[in-house]
């Protein structure tokens, strides 16, 4: 996509001028981003997606049981109609990977990366209804969807910002209000992280997180490290075979430290690893359970397009590309895929993949690597035939 068109959803400004003004920096209130939106799913729908048993809902309340009470989905039926006629919220993760037309929504999101793009949660809220004054360590488009919702940003907050007591929930002891807006259905709140922000039902009201992906620095080297131990063996260690005579046999000297440093740069500065762990980490589904595939070998593949099946991407999947050297990697799922050059207009199909059929799939087809890749990717979930 072109950086330097205007997009509707950003109020008619570019790409370019978002991601340079407003990215991770400040926010922004763009009136009817989506014009006339009319929401996907109602607050019925929504709520039966909260009785599923794969879906991750959450309802507040707040004036339950205990100021901003939280209960965890799934909910059974009856409990809707217990709830109080105002004040609470139900909460539905990942909606997008149950709805197709909430996934469709995601298409507006194209001048942004789609491995950061974590998921759409949708939130109904009876008038009054709030989550609290809190605030995220992502970034968050929020659409209103039906109703109105009022919205007041405040400061920007850290881990030292003084929380209420509560065992689930982190909510802001001390809101500093600096400036609000109230959202009617198409508009949208763009929030940089860690933004305070408190957004109060005015009437019944849909509203649409966009959510984003981004691990902490913990979490990075957690995992890439893990990730690197399965590649060394027990033999190697430190070692110091240039050693000099100590002086002082208690004293750890400057020379065991840069043995050390250079035994980490060694490994952590091994970018082929880095880049196989970061796409591998991005595009772990949030429900490993909904990616399983049939099994499946080529020939039952072909045959099967042949007769006008189409391939299209599971919600529940994630995909993603890369280059290293001349070679190319496919992340789907949380698995990498090393593949030749030649196959990169096939990678950019299958992560795009709207409907993968005969017509667009064609002369990959004849490609030994292009079919043994399509129908990994079907034995593995990541595609799987639209029919079914
Ligand atoms: C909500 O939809 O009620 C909460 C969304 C948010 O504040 O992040
Ligand atoms: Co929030």
């Amino acid at each position: 996509m072109n950086p330097d068109i205007p997009v509707q959803l950003l109020g008619g400004i570019t790409a370019r001028e978002f991601l340079r003004d407003y990215w991770q920096k400040k926010p922004l209130l763009i009136r009817q981003a989506i014009p006339d939106f009319e929401s996907p799913i109602d607050p019925d729908e929504l709520a039966g997606l909260a009785l599923e048993e794969e879906v991750e809902s959450r309802l507040i309340i707040e004036n339950g049981v205990r100021p901003w009470e939280m209960r965890r989905g799934p909910f059974a039926e009856d409990e809707f109609s217990k709830l109080p006629e105002t004040e609470w919220t139900l909460l539905v993760q990942a909606v997008d990977q149950f709805v197709p037309e909430v996934a469709e929504l995601l298409e507006n999101f194209r001048f942004l990366p789609s491995w950061r793009i974590d998921d759409v949660m949708i939130s109904y809220a009876a008038p009054g209804g709030s989550v609290g004054p809190h605030f995220d360590n992502y970034d968050v488009f929020l659409l209103q969807g039906h109703g109105k919702r009022h919205w007041k940003i405040g400061q920007m907050c850290d881990t030292d910002s003084p929380l209420l007591e509560h065992a689930d929930l982190r909510i802001l002891a001390d809101f500093q209000g600096s400036d609000e807006w109230t959202l009617e259905p198409g508009d949208m709140l763009y929030l940089p992280p860690r933004l305070a922000h408190w957004g109060v039902a005015v009437d019944d009201c849909l509203t649409y997180s966009v959510g984003f992906r981004a691990p902490s620095a913990a979490e990075v080297l957690t995992h890439f490290t893990d990730f690197l131990s399965q590649f060394m063996s027990d033999e190697e260690r430190y070692t110091d075979a240039d050693a000099q005579p100590v002086s002082d046999p208690h004293q750890i000297q400057r020379d065991a430290l840069d043995r050390l440093k250079a035994l980490l740069a060694e490994h952590m500065g091994d970018e082929r690893l880095l880049l196989t762990w970061f796409g591998q980490f991005m595009t772990e589904p949030r429900y490993p359970e909904l990616v399983t595939g049939p099994e499946l070998d080529d020939a039952e593949l072909l045959d099967s397009l042949e007769q006008g099946a189409i391939l299209i991407r599971n919600p529940s999947a994630r995909l993603a590309w890369s280059e290293v050297d001349d070679d190319l990697l496919l992340f789907a799922s949380g698995q990498s895929r090393l593949l030749p050059g030649r196959l990169r207009e096939l990678l950019k199909l299958v992560c795009a993949a709207d409907a993968l059929h005969m017509d667009n799939l064609g002369q990959w087809l004849a490609d030994e690597d292009g079919r043994d890749l399509l129908c990994e990717l079907v034995k593995q979930g990541s595609l799987g035939f639209a029919d079914e």
